[in-house]
């Protein structure tokens, strides 16, 4: 095993859902218990504990039970995917939707089905570690452009097309990025696809529920080149389990060869009904994204009037960019100490030097504890 200086050792810790959820309730260092406002999952819309994701997720498990028992192709598949896969499908405007156990398997499905070894791969240099897993996998070769330059992308894409002009590229971006809280510039990216006629993948993990037109992610609208996009639950959605959005011949390849759809236990049907739920939440809420987004602006506002460069991006994530891995420990702890919970990032997780706060803002977020974070914000 790697060694590990201290500064990066990572403990588990165990959270409970508090009465509220905004809250996480767990215990300190002295095993004390501790009640912490969440500004630091995923659940965007706090839709984890909503009784209509809850009633369903029951209702189903009564009629479906709790697993499917097989893969999609042996005894796995229920109404409740196929119902899934054809309203999400509608939703983005996609031919084909398939549902994965995971995101981080749904993105190695869609890097496998796009290139092969042979294949030119661009990705952005911050881009999710499962598709990097997945480029690996494929043994294609690797090139990598600086997080959201267009110049250098096209630079990349035309020196791809001169010395292989046989082989379509494949780039690949996130939209909103986890780590970062930017958005790719997905319309320029768009453009030198076409430009170059290369392929494209885009990772929607952190953006569908919230950016978009109604909240349908930012590749909403768009079509060629786009040829898959990936997006999870279990994140805005508020549960677990992913998928892939595709057109109908990738779509029939996917379920004709791809390895993480065909041989894997089919989605857990409670998972599906949730996700269900959750997505006709969005459709009643079409302004919950573009809601959290306003409220995401007002904080970089707020830390910027106070004297800290404004964090960059407009959605949920707010990326502190603090230097060192101790400084990024010292503010988790300052606001723990203030009843705030957020996780320092540190490398490997992003690069050397780049070590941050990242703070999550969620639908329910009070405005108090928002502002409990500015105070410990202005005592730099
Ligand atoms: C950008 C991105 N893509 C994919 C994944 C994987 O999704 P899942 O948690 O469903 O495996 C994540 C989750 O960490 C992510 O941040």
């Amino acid at each position: 095993m790697p060694k590990i200086p201290n500064s990066r050792i990572r403990t588990l810790r165990t959270w409970m859902p508090g009465i509220s959820s905004s809250e996480l309730v767990g215990v300190d260092e002295h095993m004390n218990q501790i009640k912490l406002i969440d500004l630091a999952s995923n659940d965007y819309l706090d839709l984890a504990r909503h009784p209509l994701l809850i009633n369903a997720a029951k209702q189903t498990l009564e009629t479906d039970g709790v697993g499917s028992g097989g893969s999609r192709f042996i005894t796995g598949s229920r109404n409740i995917h196929q119902e899934l896969e054809t309203k999400l499908a509608e939703w983005l405007n996609r031919d084909i939707v398939l549902l994965y156990p995971s995101g981080f398997q749904a993105n190695l499905a869609a890097v496998l089905a796009l290139s092969d070894r042979h294949t030119p791969v661009i990705c952005d240099r911050l881009i999710h570690h499962s598709l990097i897993i997945g480029v690996k996998a494929s043994g294609a070769k690797l090139t990598r452009f600086r997080h959201n330059n267009l110049t250098e992308l096209e630079t990349l894409l035309r020196k791809s097309r001169k010395s292989n002009p046989e082989k379509k590229p494949l780039v690949i971006t996130e939209s909103l990025f986890s780590m970062e809280g930017t958005t790719a510039p997905i319309k320029g990216i768009t453009k030198l696809c076409i430009k170059y006629d290369a392929k494209l993948l885009i990772d929607e993990a952190h953006a569908f529920g919230i950016m978009g037109s109604k909240g349908r992610g930012e590749s909403f609208g768009l079509k060629e080149p786009i040829s898959i996009i990936s997006g999870t639950f279990g994140k805005a959605f508020g549960s677990g389990g992913a998928f892939l959005a595709t057109d109908k011949i990738r779509g029939k390849n996917l379920i004709q060869n791809c390895g993480a759809f065909r041989y894997t236990t089919a989605l857990a049907p409670p998972l599906c009904a949730s996700a269900l739920a959750a997505l006709n939440l969005m459709e009643m809420n079409p302004h919950w994204g573009s809601d959290l987004q306003d409220k995401s602006i007002s904080l970089r506002d707020s830390l910027a009037q106070i004297g800290w460069q404004r964090p960059l991006g407009t959605g949920p994530i707010i990326s502190i960019i603090l230097g060192s891995d101790e400084l990024a420990m010292n503010y988790q702890k300052r606001l723990e100490d203030q009843g705030l919970l957020t996780v320092a990032i540190r490398p490997p997780t992003v690069p050397e030097g780049k070590s941050r706060l990242r703070l999550v803002i969620k639908r329910n977020t009070p405005a108090e504890a928002l502002e409990r974070l500015i105070q410990v914000f202005k005592n730099k």
